[in-house]
């Protein structure tokens, strides 16, 4: 194992949460030496090294890639997108990091696997392989932290509800009545961060991580009216249509059948719960979604002056 080296943050590119980027940030301003794991050399992978982190380019589905960008490395965060491969690419990391020797590997899950269990999964091919890679990750018996946030403000709200609030003026979601408590990733970051800055008191630990409010979509369209300044309603628009609009925007069918699922869950109210982890491990509480709307008011078409 190697006490000094670098610790290891897959994923840090970033695409629609952004988690392993703000990850690498909150490390390197503790002045922690960070290895950032990214896919491809690009302007994303230039700001991470102007930043002050190691980059590596790799990929998390070839085990010698993993091999490579573990080794010399004392601690891992494992996260990467919503995609098919994400079972594959958790067993090969706990492969990897086992052979190697790390003290800690931060693992990122999902709060629905909090409720799943062998006669209860869901059928979001993302959650069953989430909970399948915790199962693997005990086994390996690795010390593991085990990250579950629920449904994420920037890769969820931004691209889901951005447009049409910033077109109609309206969130328009198959979410029925159902409550939700959305968490930022910039909290989820710094639970992560806390974690794999100081892994000793949490390791072993599940943390669920949710916003500080559970509420309907009438209640989160008040907190975007307040941030905004202008009326947003929420319109619970048919699961259907929804679906057949994912399918035209052409995202993958991994990530459409999650996306479908989460809203059945939602409408089920499955995503009605909350908890303390980011208060917890972070000594803040989290962000609530009226400050989200308005750090973030441009991507909603601005706020009324
Ligand atoms: N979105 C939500 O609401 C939500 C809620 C709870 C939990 N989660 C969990 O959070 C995680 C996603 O985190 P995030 O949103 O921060 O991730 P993200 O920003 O969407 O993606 C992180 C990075 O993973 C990289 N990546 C994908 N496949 C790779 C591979 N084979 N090899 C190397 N790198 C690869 C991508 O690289 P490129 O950009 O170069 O493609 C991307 O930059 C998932 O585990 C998800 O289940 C999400």
């Amino acid at each position: 194992m190697a006490d000094k080296g670098p610790i290891l943050v897959t994923g840090a590119a970033g695409q629609l949460g952004a988690v392993g980027r703000t990850v690498t940030t909150l490390l390197l301003d503790r002045g922690l030496p960070v290895r950032a794991m990214v896919r491809r050399e690009d302007d994303r992978a230039a700001a991470l090294r102007a930043a002050g982190a190691e980059v590596v380019v790799g990929d998390l589905l070839d085990p010698a890639d993993v091999y490579r960008v573990v080794r010399g490395c004392r601690r891992v965060y494992f996260g990467m997108s919503v995609s098919s491969g994400y079972l594959e690419a958790t067993v090969t990391m706990a492969t990897v990091a086992r052979e190697v020797g790390v003290d800690a590997l931060v693992n990122m899950s999902q709060m629905t696997v909090s409720e799943m269990s062998i006669q209860n999964t869901t059928s979001s091919p993302q959650q069953r392989q989430h909970w399948l890679s915790e199962q693997a990750l005990v086994w390996s018996g690795l010390p593991v932290v085990t990250i579950r946030p629920t449904v994420f403000l920037e890769g969820f709200f931004i691209p889901l509800t951005g447009p049409g609030v910033r077109d109609r003026s309206r969130i328009e979601l198959p979410f029925g009545q159902g409550r939700t408590s959305p968490v930022s990733t910039t909290d989820v970051a710094r639970v992560v961060a806390a974690a794999l800055a100081d892994p000793g008191p949490h390791l072993g630990q599940i943390y669920e991580l949710t916003g500080p409010r559970s509420q309907d979509m009438h209640g989160v369209a008040r907190e975007y009216s307040d941030a905004l300044n202008r009326e947003i309603t929420y319109l619970d628009i048919a699961p259907e249509d929804w679906e057949r609009g994912l399918r035209k925007a052409g995202l993958p069918e991994h990530l459409a059948k999650h996306l479908v699922t989460m809203a059945e869950l939602n409408r089920a109210g499955r995503y009605d719960r909350m908890a303390d982890g980011v208060e917890r491990v972070t000594g803040r509480p989290a962000m609530s979604v009226r400050d989200f709307v308005s750090l973030h008011a441009d991507e909603f078409g601005g706020r009324r002056s």
